[in-house]
């Protein structure tokens, strides 16, 4: 077990900066994911991590261990990769323990931690099938459970879920969870899936152009996040913008939106300003109710309702600014209806439009 330091870690390929002054610290046991689009330098900092790639500056620490110089080989770490590489002749078993005989592990030993992440991972009936009787999914776990039976330090998986389809991607995270939890080990996973990122993280590294955009737990970068781009990379649907005027009376934010005035708390506010100024408001789908248009501060017009099941989701145009809400769907307004907003007022978030950080 052991803690990942980054310290102003860098890297860069010839011109391109991949990663830019790095700095977190990943705890004993925690389970962090680095989240963002693509080429935002996620697997580049996973392959600084495991000794794969030098840093171009900055240390990496495990424990109190300075790994920055050392061979992967001598960091005592696992990594699943994304085009996980099975040994086709080998069965279940005898890919599992592989990594354990390098390792020069006795064989009762390994035997039994094969068979422990083979029950973990519902391998178990699987552990004398070659990779090809197996299916994609079967495949994949067996990459994990042959990375984790090796006992290592860090965990490192990049995005092992992506060749999965929709429902295995849900089963297979879960088992890797339950896993990590169970080992206690450190794990770092790189995803550009908010989703997966939300429900399998303690906390989450939001990258952007290789700059760490924001760390925290899940629901507080959800609730709080610390930019723009953070408020639209998390949550499907994204937050929805609308462009406001504030202006600032005692404790109260007046929000100016399309020449409809909204009442905010003053909390909703983090920096000091005074009099008017502009901003973009942002709301949550699922943090406004839609009402009768005469009880309401802000009104719009309805131009698309979509039927998911538990749930439609309203699509509504404000002055030329489309918000899409929710709605119950025995309930949903109908097309060209003039409907009112209600917003739940300290779930506003306010950014200034220029910085696009927090108001
Ligand atoms: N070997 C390399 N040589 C030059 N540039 C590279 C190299 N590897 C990565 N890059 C660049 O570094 C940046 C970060 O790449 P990286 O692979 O870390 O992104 P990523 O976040 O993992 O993206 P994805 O989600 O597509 O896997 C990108 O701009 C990429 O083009
Ligand atoms: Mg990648």
């Amino acid at each position: 077990m052991a803690t990942v330091s980054l310290e102003n870690m860098s890297k860069s390929y010839g011109p391109v900066a991949a990663l830019q002054a790095l700095d977190m610290r990943i705890g004993d046991g925690e389970f962090l994911t680095l989240l963002g689009p693509s080429g935002c330098g996620k697997s580049t900092a996973l392959a600084c991590i495991a000794g794969l790639e030098k840093p171009s500056g900055g240390r990496i620490v495990f424990g109190d261990r300075d790994v920055t110089r050392l061979e992967p080989h001598q960091r005592d770490i696992a990594m699943v990769f994304q085009d996980y590489a099975l040994y086709p002749h080998m069965t279940v078993r005898e890919n599992m323990l592989f990594g354990l005989q390098q390792q020069r592990v006795g064989r009762a030993e390994s035997e039994r931690q094969v068979v422990r992440a083979a029950e973990v991972l519902d391998l178990g009936r699987l552990l004398d099938r070659r990779p090809a009787e197996l299916s994609g999914g079967q495949r994949q776990r067996v990459a994990v459970g042959r990375a984790v039976v090796r006992n290592p330090s860090v965990f490192l998986m990049d995005e092992p879920l992506s060749n999965l389809d929709a429902s295995l991607r849900v089963r297979t995270r879960t088992e890797i969870r339950r896993l990590q939890r169970e080992l206690g080990v450190t794990a770092l996973f790189v995803t550009h899936d908010q989703e997966e990122a939300m429900v399998l993280s303690d906390r989450i590294a939001v990258m952007r152009g290789g700059v760490l955009q924001q760390l925290g737990r899940p629901m507080d970068v959800y609730r709080d996040p610390a930019n723009l781009f953070v408020a639209t990379f998390i949550g499907s649907p994204a937050m929805n913008m609308l462009e406001a005027e504030l202006m600032l009376q005692g404790d109260t934010v007046r929000a100016l939106v399309s020449g409809q005035t909204l009442s905010l708390p003053r909390a909703v506010t983090r920096s000091s300003w005074e009099g008017t100024r502009k901003a973009l408001l942002g709301i949550r789908p699922s943090d406004f109710g839609i009402t009768a248009p005469a009880d309401a501060a802000l009104r719009g017009r309805v131009f698309l309702v979509e039927p998911v099941g538990p749930f439609a989701y309203v699509d509504i145009d404000i002055d030329g600014w489309s918000l899409k809400g929710t709605c119950d769907p025995d309930r949903a307004p109908a097309i060209d209806d003039v409907v009112g907003l209600s917003f739940v007022a300290e779930r506003v978030c306010l950014f200034d439009p220029e910085t696009e950080l927090r108001l």
